[in-house]
């Protein structure tokens, strides 16, 4: 998080804020996450070099850049967001920082995730589902990890060959997945 440091990910009007341990606006109905929480999710992903990792609703591309810290070298990150206004800004905004923009995409009308880009080693999802989605447990790798919030719970999802485990670790809010 020191390296990629997060008022390169915000819009000016809150980049004086960016050290808040609050979620910030950055348009669209869409916020920039809760340091706290974005470390608490990367924790839980177990994230490291080598992985190749999907950040469902990369907002700001703040997660993408985190991402792509954790996962050199050898690992690859493809974030996805619904709103093609913050794909854009979250491409100027990883280019100012010094990370790859073309790593994030505008997801495509009716599909989640990026399923022609699948299998992932993980997927971070910043954005709450009402019930956990199977396209995107589709898209895990055998093993892989998912944290997502559904329903208001914080969920991390174990991909594994014998089947999928699912297991809470507390109540979190987000803008609801689309
Ligand atoms: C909490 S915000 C952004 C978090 C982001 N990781 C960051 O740190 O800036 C969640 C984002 O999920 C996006 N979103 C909601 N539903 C989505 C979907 N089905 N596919 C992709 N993005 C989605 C929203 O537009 C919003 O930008």
């Amino acid at each position: 998080m020191r390296r990629a440091a997060r008022h390169y990910f915000l819009p000016a009007e809150v980049r004086d804020e960016a050290a808040l341990d609050a979620p910030l606006p950055i348009g669209y109905d869409a916020t920039c996450s809760q340091p706290s929480t974005v470390a608490t999710m990367l924790t839980l992903l177990d994230v490291g070099p080598g992985h190749t990792v999907l950040d469902v609703g990369c907002g700001s591309g703040w997660t993408t850049a985190l991402l792509q810290e954790l996962v050199a070298p050898g690992g690859a990150v493809r974030g996805v967001e619904i709103v093609p206004e913050l794909v854009a800004q979250a491409r100027a905004n990883l280019e100012a920082a010094g990370y790859d923009s073309d790593a994030v995409e505008v997801a495509a009308p009716g599909t989640l995730g990026l399923p022609e880009h699948a299998p992932f080693d993980r997927i971070l999802v910043s954005a709450e589902a009402a019930s956990l989605p199977g396209e995107l447990v589709d898209q895990l790798a055998e093993p892989g990890v998912m944290v997502i919030p559904v329903a208001g719970t914080l969920e991390v999802v174990h991909r594994e060959r014998a089947g999928v485990h699912r297991r809470s670790v507390g109540a979190y809010r987000f803008v609801p997945l689309q």
